[in-house]
C-alpha cells in the first residue's frame, strides 16, 4: 500500500479506513475518469465523504479539488453528511400519498426531530423522500434499511421505526 498523501485526522475515519481509501486511490489513480468510482468506493468506506476526504482524494489522484468536489455536488448518489445507520425511504408517489404518507412522514419528523434529507444527530435514522418504490399494492410504503413496511399509519410507523436499532 503507498500513502497517498499526509494522512488528515477525521473522527469519522480511523486507521482501518484511511488504510482501504488509500488502496482504493492507488489502484485507481492511473485510470483516466477515474474520480467517480474512487469517491463512490471511499464513500462506500465511510458513509459519506466528508470535506477532508475530499481533499484527501484530489490530492491522491491528482485532480484539483475543485473538479472532485464539484462532482460530488453534481451526482445525488454522494453524501457530503453523515447517514445514519438506518435509512428511512418514505415513498411519495401518487398511490402512496393518496393513502396518507404525509401523515406518516410528519409523524416522524416530529418524534425524531427531523426533515427529510436529514440524519438524527445520535446518526440513527435518516429519512428521504423517494419516488414510487414499485410496490403500490401496499401502499403507503416505507423502507427501512433492506425491509419493506407496507400499509403503514401515523399511528403504527413510530412502532416500526422503534425496531431499528
Ligand atoms: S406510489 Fe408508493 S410504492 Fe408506488
Amino acid at each position: 500500500m503507498t500513502a497517498t498523501a499526509k494522512t488528515p485526522e477525521h473522527p469519522d475515519i480511523d486507521a482501518d479506513m484511511w488504510g482501504k481509501i488509500d488502496e482504493v486511490i492507488d489502484s485507481n489513480k492511473d485510470t483516466p475518469g477515474c474520480v467517480i468510482t474512487v469517491l463512490r468506493e471511499c464513500q462506500d468506506i465511510v458513509g459519506y465523504l466528508p470535506v477532508e476526504l475530499i481533499g484527501y482524494i484530489s490530492d491522491g489522484i491528482g485532480i484539483p479539488f475543485s473538479h472532485v468536489f464539484g462532482v460530488t455536488t453534481f451526482y445525488s448518489l454522494f453524501s457530503l453528511t453523515p447517514k445514519g445507520r438506518h435509512i428511512i425511504k418514505a415513498c411519495t408517489g401518487t398511490a402512496c400519498y393518496v393513502k396518507g404518507i404525509k401523515e406518516v412522514i410528519g409523524r416522524i419528523e416530529n418524534t425524531y426531530g427531523i426533515g427529510e434529507g436529514e440524519t438524527t444527530e445520535d446518526r440513527r435514522f435518516s429519512l428521504e423522500g423517494v419516488r414510487c418504490l414499485g410496490a403500490c399494492g401496499l401502499a403507503p410504503v416505507v423502507v427501512i434499511g433492506e425491509d419493506t413496511h407496507g400499509d403503514v399509519t401515523s399511528d403504527k410507523i413510530l412502532g416500526v421505526v422503534d425496531r431499528y436499532q
